[in-house]
């Protein structure tokens, strides 16, 4: 569904993406992994269109949109959601305008239609009763819940989630974990997430790809990823199923 191939990209000095080669298969949930600040949320902007790689290309379902600007690349941003590693929603609005927004602003149904779409897609994320909340009003779970009805709503093909437990409790993370998994059963979109949450994302990810040095060091089927025996994966697997603040808080705010 996504390919990316040789993809550079750097910042001034800082050079993040070192030659990126990576496939992405269609309708599977892929976790891409990594230590902070190694470029995985650089990785799925690339991916969407919202930074152009300095070399290399990102295809997407046939088409190479690194070169794509306006219109053109505006169709193929229509089959994407993307829920930021921050919520981000626009807090003057409730719950359920969040939600109908991308609706409304894409003009993607009706305004009849709008409140039976929102509605049924706060039942199914369990927010029910919560429509008329304002975002402060919202625990850090139910912002996020919020985030995925949003994305989920305009019906994409292919949802980005970058790091959609940060900041939660170890409890809740699995609770959102297993929610996005479901969701992916039941819609079966193609769904990239970026998480340094392990051994969490195992048991919901298809397969796994680790991002260090600015490549992808080693992708496998998720079953068999904790077996790999790259000492580099290993280490991280290894740390992230050792009980310590790790495994509680992700750093990292973009
Ligand atoms: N727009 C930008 N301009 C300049 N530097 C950037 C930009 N976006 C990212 N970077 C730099 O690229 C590097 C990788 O950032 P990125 O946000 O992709 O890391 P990450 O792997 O997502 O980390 P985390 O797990 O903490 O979210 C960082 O050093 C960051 O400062
Ligand atoms: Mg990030």
């Amino acid at each position: 569904m996504i390919t990316m191939r040789g993809v550079e990209k750097g910042f001034g000095q800082q050079e993040v993406l070192r030659g990126v080669d990576l496939e992405i298969p269609p309708g599977q949930l892929t976790t891409i992994i990594g230590p902070s600040g190694e470029g995985k949320s650089v990785l799925l902007k690339h991916m969407i269109g919202l930074l152009k790689p300095d070399r290399g290309e990102v295809w997407v379902d046939g088409v190479e949109i690194s070169r794509l600007r306006g219109p053109s690349l505006d169709k193929v941003r229509k089959r994407f959601a993307m829920l930021f590693q921050s919520a981000a929603l626009f807090d003057s609005m409730n719950v359920f305008d969040n939600v109908a927004f991308p609706l409304r602003e894409k003009r993607l149904a009706s305004e009849s239609k709008v409140p039976r779409m929102v509605n049924d897609m706060l039942e199914r994320v369990g927010l029910g009763e919560m429509g008329h909340k304002f975002p402060a009003e919202l625990s850090g779970g139910m912002k996020k819940r919020a985030g995925l009805a949003r994305a989920l709503v305009v019906g994409p093909e292919i949802i980005l989630f970058d790091e959609p437990t940060t900041g939660l409790d170890p409890l809740m993370a699995r609770t959102i974990h297993n929610l996005i998994r479901s969701m992916h059963q039941v819609f079966g979109f193609t769904a990239i997430m970026v998480s340094h949450q392990v051994p969490d994302i195992f048991p919901i990810s298809d397969w796994v790809a680790m991002l260090k040095h600015g490549k992808i060091i080693a992708m496998a089927r998720s079953r068999d990823f904790q077996g790999l025996t790259d000492p580099v994966v290993r280490e991280f697997v290894l740390a992230g199923e050792m009980p310590g603040p790790s495994s509680v808080e992700g750093p990292g705010q973009n």
